[in-house]
């Protein structure tokens, strides 16, 4: 990059500024241009109302490139523990100025800025890793997707489709207590999650017994994760299999990808596994040391962040 030019890093200041951002980015990624269904997506990182996680350069006043620094709690189950780490999402600089040293720029300036915020990583979500390769980012934790088709028979179980407005807290609840217990999560408030779930085309199915939720499960998010099961909560694996069997039928959908932490209780992965039609492995996220203490990246590797928490 030109040592000449100034470059001016700051949160969009205006709603203005903020419409030029999501116009950008939904330019950049996705097929379309309507920002205003772009932001919908993001509610938590893209709002008007607080842009206080949203990184802009700009060049002369021009909007050049922008990403999400999102700080975030690591929390381990039983020892109620926390880790400070920063996500980062919704990365692109504008066609016009690709190449130019912009994004990299904008990587050191969010490192600064996540040091002076104490966290101690930066984790991120994206299968170009030749490029966050170069800004020091490497593979962190595993998951494993199992393809899920359509069996000859099934019996309804009942699961059903819900929507985030009927949720009681109690219901909110129950389904982020019924979420395999892992070592670390991140944490998450009902408020957060209730407005995570109205991302549009974020399919709810919840099965109750009696009022209680017993089952649960979410496919898609926004443009992503299309067809993918990205977070669920069930009482054993055969139960949360026979829903994912009923939901199949009821749609008539051929195949489901169901995602799921590579480091699950062995007996669950075994009984996905003998279930499935296949299954691959792969890396969770991408992620960085911020400063010296590795422990969070460590933490990672033994936890796993669902795909209503990635950005
Ligand atoms: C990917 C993107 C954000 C890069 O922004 P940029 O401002 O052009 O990046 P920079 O100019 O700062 O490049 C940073 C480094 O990454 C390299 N790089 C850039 N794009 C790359 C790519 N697609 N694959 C591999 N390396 C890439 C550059 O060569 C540079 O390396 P260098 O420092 O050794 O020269 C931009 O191309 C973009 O907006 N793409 C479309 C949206 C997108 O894919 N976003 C990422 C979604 S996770």
């Amino acid at each position: 990059m030109d040592s000449k030019i100034i470059l001016d890093i700051s949160n969009p200041n205006s709603h203005g500024d903020c419409e030029i951002r999501d116009a950008m980015l939904a330019r950049s990624l996705r097929d379309s241009s309507v920002s205003r269904d772009f932001a919908r997506e993001y509610p938590l990182v893209l709002s008007r109302g607080d842009t206080a996680t949203s990184w802009c350069v700009y060049k002369y006043g021009t909007l050049v490139s922008h990403a999400n620094l999102w700080p975030r709690t690591l929390k381990h189950l039983s020892s109620k523990n926390t880790l400070p780490i920063g996500l980062i999402g919704n990365v692109a600089t504008h066609p016009d100025h690709r190449g130019q040293g912009y994004m990299s720029t904008l990587f050191e300036h969010l490192a600064k800025i996540a040091q002076r915020q104490n966290l101690q990583a930066l984790v991120l979500w994206s299968d170009m890793f030749p490029f966050y390769q170069t800004l020091g980012f490497s593979s962190i934790g595993r998951e494993t997707r199992f393809s899920v088709a359509k069996g000859d028979r099934s019996k309804a179980t009942g699961i059903t489709f819900g929507t985030a407005s009927t949720l009681t807290d109690l219901d909110l609840y129950t389904m982020l207590q019924s979420r395999p217990r892992l070592d670390w999560t991140l944490d998450r408030s009902l408020d957060e999650f209730r407005r995570l779930l109205s991302i549009p085309d974020t399919h709810i199915f919840i099965r109750r017994k009696g009022q209680k939720i017993v089952s649960w499960l979410l496919i898609g998010k926004g443009g992503d994760m299309r067809g993918v099961i990205h977070e669920w909560g069930s009482a054993s694996a055969d139960e949360l299999l026979n829903d994912i069997q009923s939901i199949l039928h009821d749609l008539e959908i051929n195949e489901l990808l169901l995602l799921a932490p590579a480091n699950l209780h062995q007996h669950w992965l075994s009984a996905f596994k003998s279930r499935a039609t296949s299954s691959t492995d792969h890396p969770m996220a991408l992620g960085k040391t911020v400063g010296t203490n590795n422990e969070s990246i460590l933490a990672l590797a033994r936890g796993f962040i669902w795909g209503l928490d990635s950005i």
